[in-house]
């Protein structure tokens, strides 16, 4: 039995103005109540809603993460924002490597950087990775999860552990309502897991599995035993199947 806490976050995308935000989470704290959670929970709203979102979420369990963070503090970077900046906001941490991004042009060089900085800056880090239909098929899987998280993962140090999780979200996944089976989101979680422990502790790192998971799915995915938690779309926009989610793992 591992000793890993899960981890459920949502990853709004591009929705939810602040006003959006702070109401979404208003329902969601009702919906989880005051108490102790055996799960940590977050939140990933866009840029312009990180400080509401924050501030509707202070005193309650619900964490904030940002969906990006640029490696520089400062500078003529048009559009981008710094680690400082996303904790100032009151935010916990942020996602890094989202394949919407990498497919917008986020290199594995940037997420690197990105991670280092973000770290840095006092956050907490889940670092995306995942294949495309076509490298499954050509059964280039493993190496290419391999090579993002050792990217990733290159100026991380091992007592960084506490504050990273991986998330595992195959490209064909997201977004299709297409979900992984459980056993092959089992079998690239445990291959993620034993990749990053050439870095760093392994058998503390949480692994979360994400792409089109629902309350339908989302108890079987988490119950394997690589997976600690879930990296949450589309479903994590209702606080209602949100939180159903939540229960679930
Ligand atoms: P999805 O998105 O749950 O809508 O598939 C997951 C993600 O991209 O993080």
């Amino acid at each position: 039995m591992s000793e890993r806490r899960p981890l459920v976050a949502g990853n709004w995308k591009m929705n939810k103005t602040g006003v959006e935000a702070r109401e979404t989470v208003a329902r969601l704290r009702a919906l989880l109540g005051d108490g102790e959670l055996p799960v940590d929970v977050a939140v990933c709203p866009p840029a312009t809603a990180l400080e509401a979102t924050a501030r509707a979420a202070s005193g309650s369990h619900i964490r904030v993460y940002a969906q990006a963070v640029h490696e520089k503090a400062s500078g003529a970077h048009t559009g981008e924002i710094s680690a400082a900046m996303i904790a100032a906001t009151g935010a916990d941490g942020t996602l890094i490597g989202h394949s919407e991004r990498r497919a917008a042009g986020e290199t594995d060089d940037q997420v690197a950087a990105r991670v280092r900085a973000a770290l840095d800056g006092g956050l907490s880090v889940i670092l995306c990775c995942g294949e495309s239909l076509e490298q499954r098929e050509a059964g280039e899987t493993e190496e290419w999860l391999a090579g993002q998280v050792r990217a990733g993962l290159a100026d991380v140090a091992a007592d960084e552990v506490g504050r990273l999780a991986i998330a595992y979200e195959p490209i064909w996944a997201i977004g299709t309502g297409r979900t992984a089976t459980p056993e092959i989101a089992q079998e690239a979680c445990a291959h993620v897991r034993s990749v990053a422990a050439g870095t760093l502790d392994g058998a503390a790192l949480r692994v979360l599995y994400g792409g089109s998971v629902t309350p339908d799915t989302a108890g079987e995915l988490m119950s394997q035993p690589d997976i600690d938690g879930a990296l949450v779309g589309g479903a994590s926009l209702d606080p209602e199947a949100f939180a159903a989610i939540v229960r679930g793992a």
